[in-house]
C-alpha cells in the first residue's frame, strides 16, 4: 500500500474507532455503596446546587426571571414544575411547547433540570390537574370522609385517575426521551408534589374500607415492623393500632406513585423521587396522626412504607420551612438513610436558612434547593425572603460560587463518606466534628485575630453575624489532609489522640476546570495562629496538619 493510502486507511480507522468509542452520554442514575449514595450525571457523581422556581413560573414567558435568579445564585440545577393541566389541557391532546422552551433556555444557561410533576397532587390538592379531571367527581372521585362526604383531595384508590395521570406522565417521559436523550439536560423527576391529605387520615369510600379491613401486604409488614409480631393476614388495625389509618393512606398513595414512576421509567429511566411536607421532626414520643400534618405523605415515620410500596422511587426528601436548628438537624437525620440518599428538594430562601447549606452539603446530601429562586413579582414571605431580588439569592450564591468549581470532587468525597458539615446553632455555641484521627472545633462570632479572653472589654461582634449564619463543610481527603470551606466561623483541628500538632500548610485557592488545585495564597502567621478564621466571603482551603 502506498504510504499516503496507508495514512488514509489509518486515519479512517482512527475516526471509526473514535466515533464508536465516543460514549453516548450516560443516563443519570443513583448508585449506592456501604449505605452511601451518589447521583451520577454524565457518569460521575454530581452535586445538585439547586434552586426551585415559584409555582407559577412554568410558562415560556416567565422563564427569563427564573434563569436570571438561578444565574445570580450560581446554581447548577433548576427545579421547576411541569403541570398536567398545561401538557394535557384537553384530554388526549398534548402540548410540550413549554417543556421545549425550558430545555432550550436551560441549555443556553448551562443549567440542568429537575422536573416536578404536578399531577394528581400538588400540596395534596388537584389544583394543577386539568379542568377535565378536577371537576369530574364521577370519573375522578375525591376521597370520602367518615360520613361519605367528598373532600378536596382526589382518592388514591381510583384506577381511572391513576390511568389518566400515568398516561400524561408517560407522554412527558416519551417526549423527554425524544428531545433530551442526547444532552441529558433533565437529570431527575419529582413525581407529584407534597402528597397526602390535610384534615383527613384516609379515604373512607367503600373500596378503601374494604382494603383497610383486609390484610397488610407482606412487603409492608417486612419493612415497617409492627410493635408486636403479626401473623400473615393481619389487618391494618391489628398490625398498627392507632397509626393504621395514616399508614394505610401512605401505602395507598405510595402505590399510586409507584405505578406512575414505574411506567415513566420504563420509557425513559431517570431517577425519580418524592418530596415531603414534614411533620414535626422532633416530636417525641411520635404520636398517631391527629390532623397535625398531611396524612399519607412521605413523612419520616412512613419512609419504610414508601420503600416497600414504591421501589421505583429512589428517595423521599424533606421540604424544610422551619428554621429551628434542632428541627433542621433532626429532619436531616430522619431522611439520610442507608437505604435512600439525602436530598433537600426544598427549603426556605430566608436569610436564616443560608447557614444550612453548609450542614446539608457537609452531611453528604446529593443536593439541595432553596425555594422561590425567581425574580417574579411574588414572595412567599413570611415563609421565605421578603424581596424577590438579588438580596434573596446573593447569600446562597456566595456559597454556591465557592462549591461549584469543585462540585464533582465534593460529590465524590461525599460518596466516599469523607465529608462533614455544621451550621451555626440558634444558641451560637461552638460545635465539634469527629473525623478520622482528628477533631475539629468550630466557633462563631469570633474576631479573626486573637482569643476572646485577650480582649475582655470588647463586647461587639463582627459585622454580618447579627443572625446565626456561620457554617463549615470539611472533606477529609487524606490521613492528614482536608478541604475546608466555610463562612463566619473559626476552625481549629486537633489530633484525636492528643498528640501535639500544627498546621503544615494552609492554602487558599480553588479547583480549575480540569480538577487541578490552584493556590492563591498561603495562610500562615496571623492567619493561622488563632485557628482558621473564615469571614463573610466563603473561601476554600486546602489544609495539611501534622504531629510533632
Ligand atoms: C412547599 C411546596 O412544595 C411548594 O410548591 C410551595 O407551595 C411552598 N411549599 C410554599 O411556598
Amino acid at each position: 500500500m502506498m504510504p499516503s493510502a496507508r495514512r488514509l486507511v489509518t486515519s479512517l480507522l482512527f475516526l471509526m474507532a473514535a466515533s464508536s468509542a465516543a460514549p453516548a452520554s450516560e443516563m443519570p442514575r443513583i448508585v449506592h455503596q456501604q449505605g452511601r449514595h451518589a447521583l451520577l450525571v454524565d457518569g460521575a457523581p454530581y452535586l445538585i446546587l439547586g434552586g426551585q422556581a415559584h409555582n407559577s413560573s412554568n410558562y415560556p414567558l416567565a422563564l427569563d426571571k427564573v434563569f436570571a435568579a438561578i444565574g445570580d445564585m450560581h446554581a447548577n440545577t433548576l427545579e421547576i414544575p411541569v403541570a398536567w393541566e398545561q401538557i394535557e389541557p384537553v384530554e388526549g391532546q398534548f402540548d410540550f411547547s413549554y417543556v421545549d422552551a425550558l430545555l432550550k433556555q436551560a441549555r443556553q444557561h448551562q443549567v440542568r433540570l429537575v422536573l416536578l410533576w404536578f399531577g394528581t397532587w400538588k400540596n395534596t390538592s388537584p389544583s394543577y390537574a386539568p379542568a377535565w379531571v378536577k371537576f369530574d367527581n364521577a370519573r375522578f372521585p375525591r376521597m370520602l370522609d367518615r360520613q361519605g362526604k367528598p373532600n378536596y383531595c382526589l382518592s388514591p384508590h381510583a384506577s381511572s385517575t391513576l390511568q389518566a395521570d400515568r398516561k400524561a406522565f408517560v407522554r412527558l417521559m416519551q417526549h423527554l426521551k425524544q428531545v433530551d436523550s442526547a444532552e441529558r439536560t433533565v437529570i431527575m423527576m419529582q413525581v407529584e408534589n407534597e402528597v397526602g391529605t390535610y384534615g383527613y387520615a384516609r379515604d373512607y369510600a367503600p373500596a378503601a374500607e374494604q382494603l383497610f379491613s383486609g390484610p397488610v401486604p407482606a412487603a409492608v409488614l417486612a419493612y415497617k415492623k409492627p410493635q408486636q409480631p403479626q401473623a400473615p393476614g393481619a389487618t391494618w388495625r391489628q398490625a398498627y393500632g392507632a397509626y393504621a389509618d395514616e399508614y394505610f393512606h401512605a401505602y395507598a398513595i405510595a402505590s399510586y406513585i409507584e405505578e406512575i414512576a414505574k411506567a415513566g421509567r420504563a420509557v425513559y429511566d431517570l431517577p425519580m423521587y418524592v418530596n415531603n411536607a414534614q411533620r414535626d421532626s422532633t416530636e417525641s414520643p411520635l404520636l398517631p396522626w391527629h390532623e397535625n400534618f398531611a396524612s399519607g405523605g412521605p413523612t419520616y415515620d412512613v419512609i419504610d412504607i414508601y420503600r416497600a410500596a414504591a421501589p421505583h422511587i429512589a428517595f423521599a426528601g424533606p421540604d424544610i420551612y422551619d428554621p429551628d436548628w434542632n428541627k433542621f438537624n433532626a429532619s436531616l437525620q430522619h431522611f439520610q438513610r442507608t437505604d435512600q440518599p439525602l436530598m433537600v428538594p426544598e427549603m426556605s430562601n430566608g436569610a436564616n436558612y443560608v447557614r444550612y447549606l453548609w450542614l446539608v452539603l457537609g452531611r453528604g446530601a446529593i443536593g439541595v434547593a432553596p425555594f422561590g429562586i425567581d425574580y417574579a413579582a411574588y414572595s412567599n414571605y413570611p415563609l421565605g425572603h421578603k424581596a424577590s431580588d438579588r438580596s434573596m439569592v446573593a447569600p446562597f450564591g456566595a456559597i454556591y460560587a465557592a462549591f461549584r468549581p469543585m462540585q464533582r470532587q465534593w460529590a465524590r468525597w461525599a460518596y466516599e463518606g469523607r465529608t462533614y458539615g455544621v451550621a451555626e446553632g440558634d444558641d451560637r455555641q461552638p460545635q465539634n466534628i469527629a473525623m478520622q484521627g482528628w477533631n475539629a472545633s468550630i466557633s462563631f462570632r469570633e474576631w479573626q485575630f486573637g482569643e476572646r479572653e485577650y480582649f475582655k472589654e470588647l463586647k461587639d461582634h463582627p459585622a454580618g453575624t447579627e443572625i446565626p449564619n456561620g457554617g463549615v463543610a470539611i472533606a477529609q481527603t487524606g490521613d492528614k489532609e482536608f478541604i475546608i470551606i466555610g463562612q463566619h466561623a473559626r476552625i481549629k483541628i486537633s489530633h484525636a489522640q492528643g498528640q501535639p500538632s500544627m498546621w503544615a500548610r494552609v492554602e487558599q485557592g480553588h479547583f480549575d476546570a480540569r480538577g487541578n488545585w490552584i493556590m492563591e495564597r498561603n495562610w500562615n502567621g496571623d492567619q493561622t495562629d488563632y485557628g482558621l478564621n473564615l469571614g463573610a466571603t466563603p473561601v476554600v482551603l486546602k489544609v495539611k496538619l501534622d504531629t510533632y
